[in-house]
């Protein structure tokens, strides 16, 4: 027999013990699961039938984006003391064993330390939440559980869904995303339809910034009216329809209500729309998604 063949064989036999396992706690769980998050620890039958002290720890909270990356952490006392396996409780599917990937959902990844047997999940789905379980069979048995909570990433600009400028004024437009847990890989600008991204038009920039995209039109022409969506590569687009207000109009006639009155230094305020605001991925607990 080769070697692969005896690790293939106690690969099986492992996630047998662990699936058995499994069935006799899955009543116990179902129970934990349904009246506490945070009740632990809690006893499952081991496959011996006798009871063991199976959590030292309670649920770890993970939140994650749609289609972004989820890293569940697995900190058990003795992770070297044997095979570290991973399971989805909700349907007792072995995910990964040891540093192999046992589903056949390759999107399920182990990142071994001496530590911490991270599991990764790669474009996450609304379909992912749950709770999840590392342990490793040793007597007692060690486990970790950790519950998946997906976030929907979507983009916010400022403004919208119309903004008034100035011919000859300054447009600054700000793509924030919002509820994201992870920066996107990019942020696209269209204006009626077409990206702008790439255009070098003399007067018009894109900045990425760390939680999005801000574009500016040094000199805003008429051209530069129309609708403006930003796309992030992991989050709900954002739309907003900028209206230029041509030099000869009347901008008591533009923008409604009468302007007559106001201070020279209000007008003046209006050359410049600046939707410069404060930005925050609004994250509970951003550490708890990167285990040290
Ligand atoms: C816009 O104007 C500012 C200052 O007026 C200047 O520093 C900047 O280079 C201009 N940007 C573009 C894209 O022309
Ligand atoms: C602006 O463009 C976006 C994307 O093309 C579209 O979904 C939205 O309905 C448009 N809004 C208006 C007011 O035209």
């Amino acid at each position: 027999m080769s070697k692969g063949t005896v690790m293939r064989r106690h690969f099986v036999l492992v996630a047998l013990v662990i699936e058995i396992n499994l069935y006799i706690a899955e009543g116990d769980a179902r129970h934990q699961q349904d009246s506490s998050a945070n009740n632990l620890p809690v006893e499952l039958n081991g496959p011996d039938g006798k009871n063991e002290e199976v959590l030292d720890g309670p649920i770890k909270e993970v939140l994650a984006q749609t289609g972004g990356t989820a890293t569940l952490p697995c900190r058990l006392t003795d992770p070297g003391a044997g095979i570290v396996t991973w399971i989805r409780r909700k349907d007792r599917q072995l995910l990964t064993v040891g540093a192999a990937t046992h589903s056949v959902d390759t999107r399920f990844v182990i990142r071994p330390s001496t530590s911490d047997w991270a599991l990764l999940i790669r474009g996450v789905t609304l379909q992912d939440a749950g709770v999840y379980e590392c342990q490793v069979a040793t007597h007692p048995v060690q486990q970790n559980f950790a519950r998946l909570k997906i976030t929907e990433a979507y983009s916010l600009i400022p403004g919208a869904p119309d903004l008034h400028v100035k011919q000859g004024s300054s447009l600054r437009l700000e793509c924030q995303l919002m509820l994201a847990t992870e920066p996107p890989v990019y942020v696209f600008w269209y204006r009626q339809g077409r990206m702008i991204n790439y255009d070098a038009e003399p007067g018009v920039k894109v900045e990425a910034t760390k939680t999005g995209s801000i574009l500016i039109v040094n000199k805003t022409k008429p051209s530069h009216g129309g609708n403006y969506t930003c796309a992030p590569s992991n989050a709900r687009s954002a739309y907003v329809v900028v209206h230029v207000i041509e030099e000869e109009e009347k901008p008591a006639a533009m923008h409604g209500g009468d302007r007559r009155n106001l201070s020279p230094a209000i007008l003046a305020s209006n050359f410049l729309v600046s939707l410069l605001a404060t930005v925050s991925w609004r994250i509970p607990s951003f550490t708890s998604l990167y285990p040290t």
